[in-house]
């Protein structure tokens, strides 16, 4: 790679229009990710100086959303076309800089493509990267002569009905000298073209006029090189980066049952002979143990599991740490702040958030446990809601190890319930309850001998 300082433009001021949305073409997700950061994030990788991101349509929306990235950001405030967005970047460059130019909605560039495109260009060159399409229509074709240099670049909408045959095309994606550009970009016209813009690929023929050699990177994968322009492509490419991502961790030992319902938003990091069955949503950062099995629908958000846990199906699991043999659901929430120390259970129809369980113990059936602190070997009946919300704030619960909390009790907080404790099924319990002790907070049963039911009146 040339030691020359390296600026990278990315372009993100088109309109979008056929996305057919409010949203800003280049905040659309892909993986969960938009489109635009999946760009930086590769910019960044290639270490550059600076990153300019042109900004323009919905740019105030853009700007507030991509946050975190050491970006520069300007704006084209008419998208006149992508020599135009170029050119409102130039003052900002000096002419001993190279510059690579990306779409914001081209998200799927590899830092290895554009490493061979700045490798392959003659230092005092222009690069451009090309590919093949078997169907071409609706970009610029790469016009060269008979000994196969490159001459220049034609639009779709300027092509005659011979060039329209061209297979071999412009990606959009450029490596040039900010000294070419600002040679160049200054005489670009937006007249004697159909669109009437500014086109960034007029810079090639002016180049070949300068006697400035112009060398196509070939490049290989399609979907790297494929823009969003619609909602269709921006389907085919997720589904694209989806197989990728199931490929990638099935060679890892994950067994994912199949990679056609396998979707992945973020980062998972995952153990050998771990299982994910059908229609597995994983978002954010998630990591999961070996051995595990993870059942159908379930999503996994910011996630830590230990490993030979299981999730039984239908589960949602959002930001929390499960250790190592716990099982869970089917049909359990388990919310932010959640930790469940080994061995736990928490069964079907339980939400849990804000709690700490510790080792073995169980809340298999239709509880809620928020804001609560349990220890070891406690068991939860079936039904047991910790009361922890008056209205305006929140009450912590403790149910100290071994306790027993007998079926459809409410535990209102703020409550402790000693060690050893049970609790009679259908208690309220508004006081702490001692340890080692039964407590019982419910009516006492009485039979009416000789009662009658009411009897219809006869007319
Ligand atoms: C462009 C190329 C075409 C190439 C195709 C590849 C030109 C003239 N044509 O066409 O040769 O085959 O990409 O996908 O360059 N943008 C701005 N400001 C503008 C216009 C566009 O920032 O005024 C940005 C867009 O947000 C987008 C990129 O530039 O990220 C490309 O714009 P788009 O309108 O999609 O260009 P194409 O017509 O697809
Ligand atoms: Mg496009």
């Amino acid at each position: 790679m040339t030691k020359q300082k390296l600026t990278i433009i990315i372009l993100a001021a088109g309109k979008g229009k056929r996305m057919s949305s409010g949203v800003p073409k280049v905040l659309h997700t892909l993986a969960g990710i938009p489109l635009l950061e999946h760009v930086i994030n590769t910019a960044k990788n290639l270490k550059p100086d600076h990153i300019y991101v042109v900004y323009g349509n919905g740019g105030q929306e853009v700007r507030e959303r991509i946050l975190g990235h050491d970006i520069e950001w300007i704006q084209q405030k008419e998208a006149l076309g992508t020599g135009h967005a170029v050119m409102q970047v130039l003052p900002h460059l000096q002419a001993e800089q190279q510059v690579l130019i990306l779409y914001g909605d081209v998200p799927l560039i590899s830092a290895t493509t554009l490493r061979a495109l700045i490798k392959n260009k003659n230092p005092h060159g222009l690069g451009i990267l090309v590919t093949e399409f078997d169907n071409p229509t609706g970009f610029g074709r790469i016009i060269r002569d008979e000994s196969k240099n490159i001459l220049s670049i034609v639009e779709e909408k300027d092509t005659t009905s011979d060039q329209k045959k061209i297979k071999e095309i412009n990606t959009g994606i450029m490596f040039v000298s900010a000294q070419h550009l600002k040679k160049w970009l200054p005489k670009l016209s937006n007249h004697g073209n159909a669109q009437s813009e500014y086109y960034l690929t007029d810079v090639v023929a002016m180049a070949v006029g300068d006697g400035v050699s112009v060398h196509g990177s070939l490049a290989d994968c399609p979907e790297e090189v494929r823009g969003v322009n619609n909602l269709v492509e921006l389907a085919h490419l997720e589904h694209f980066y989806q197989r990728k991502k199931a490929h990638e961790l099935l060679m890892q030992g994950i067994r994912i049952m199949d990679s056609d319902r396998f979707d992945l938003r973020g980062n998972l990091i995952a153990g050998q002979d771990t299982l994910i069955d059908i229609n597995v949503v994983i978002e954010g950062n998630v990591t999961i143990g070996e051995r595990c099995t993870i059942g159908p629908n379930v999503v996994l958000r910011n996630v830590t599991l230990g490993d030979d846990v299981t999730i039984e199906p239908n589960c949602v699991i959002e930001d929390a740490i499960i250790a190592k043999e716990c099982t869970i659901g089917p049909f359990a929430r388990i919310r932010p702040g959640t930790k469940l120390d080994e061995k736990v259970r928490v069964g079907n129809f339980v939400e849990v958030k804000n709690t700490q369980m510790g080792k073995h113990s169980k809340a298999n059936h239709l509880s809620y446990l928020g804001d609560t602190q349990i220890g070891e070997d406690v068991n939860i009946g079936a039904g047991v809601i910790t009361v922890n919300y008056d209205g305006a704030n929140k009450h912590q619960t403790i149910i100290e190890d071994y306790a027993f909390i007998g079926c459809d009790s409410q535990l209102i907080a703020p409550v402790v319930i000693g060690k050893n404790a049970t609790i009679g099924a259908g208690s309220t319990i508004t006081q702490d309850a001692p340890k080692d002790e039964l407590t019982i907070a419910r009516s006492k049963q009485q039979t009416i001998s000789g009662w009658q039911r009411p009897k219809k009146k006869t007319k």
